[in-house]
């Protein structure tokens, strides 16, 4: 596939067929993002695939975290402060989860379905292969640029092959349990997550992808 239509394809897949991925196709997948580029090639990203019983282990116990309402503080912020988000991110912000709920019929006062929707983060939306992606604290911010550009060649590297993913920093919330069942370093702070599989065409809520601004706001060609 040409890089152009793997990029233009990429979406976030929020639901996934009853179909398993083999795991030399994960391999390979997670193998090819590690051409992606990194300070003195540093490589600072840690890749963690589960799948089978060690995924359904994970999906069993962070569902019963969600459902049980527990918290946990997490390793990184996720998300400013409302006091601290700029107008600009407020926008793209209400217009993605307007965009998401409206493309599923769900109200903006019908929480069982807002949270029941959000509880399918922790089910890797039916996908059968979860993945988290580490960061190498010793780094700091620059690093997790470099993490970027591998997670970004991941999931190009999925449409290649056929298969549709969704990054998920949900996942965020929970590094205690996922430190429990990935057993990840004192030195890595764990990202997000990556749900991996076949894409449900038939299912409304892959229709969804939030637009882009147009080229004057975010670029300027000098000359
Ligand atoms: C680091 C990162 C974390 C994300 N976390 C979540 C998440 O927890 N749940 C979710 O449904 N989507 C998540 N997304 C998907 C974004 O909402 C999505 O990429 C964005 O709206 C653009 O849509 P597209 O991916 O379909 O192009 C995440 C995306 C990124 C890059």
């Amino acid at each position: 596939m040409n890089v152009l239509d793997a990029i233009k394809k990429r979406h976030s897949v929020r639901a996934y067929l009853d179909k398993e991925v083999p795991e030399k196709v994960v391999k390979e997948i997670i193998e090819i993002a590690k051409q992606s580029p990194s300070g003195v090639n540093s490589q600072p990203w840690k890749v963690y695939a589960l799948m089978g019983k060690a995924k359904d282990n994970l999906v069993k116990d962070a569902c019963k975290k969600f459902d049980a309402g527990e918290t946990e503080s997490g390793e990184y912020v996720v998300y400013p402060s409302k006091e601290n988000m700029p107008d600009w991110y407020k926008a793209r912000r209400a217009a993605c989860g307007f965009g998401l709920y409206g493309t599923l019929g769900i109200e903006r006062d019908d929480m069982p379905r807002r949270i029941a929707q959000a509880r399918k983060n922790y089910q890797f939306f039916g996908a059968p292969v979860g993945i988290f992606i580490t960061v190498n604290k010793v780094l700091g911010p620059n690093g997790w640029g470099h993490v970027g550009h591998y997670i970004q060649s991941l999931c190009l590297a999925a449409v290649g092959k056929g298969l549709g993913t969704c990054l998920q920093e949900a996942w965020a919330g929970y590094p205690n349990l996922l430190r429990k069942h990935l057993n990840y370093g004192d030195d890595e702070v764990l990202w997000c997550g990556i749900s991996l599989g076949y894409e449900d065409v038939n299912e409304v809520v892959n229709t969804f992808v939030p637009d882009r601004e147009e080229f004057d706001v975010f670029a300027k060609i000098l000359k």
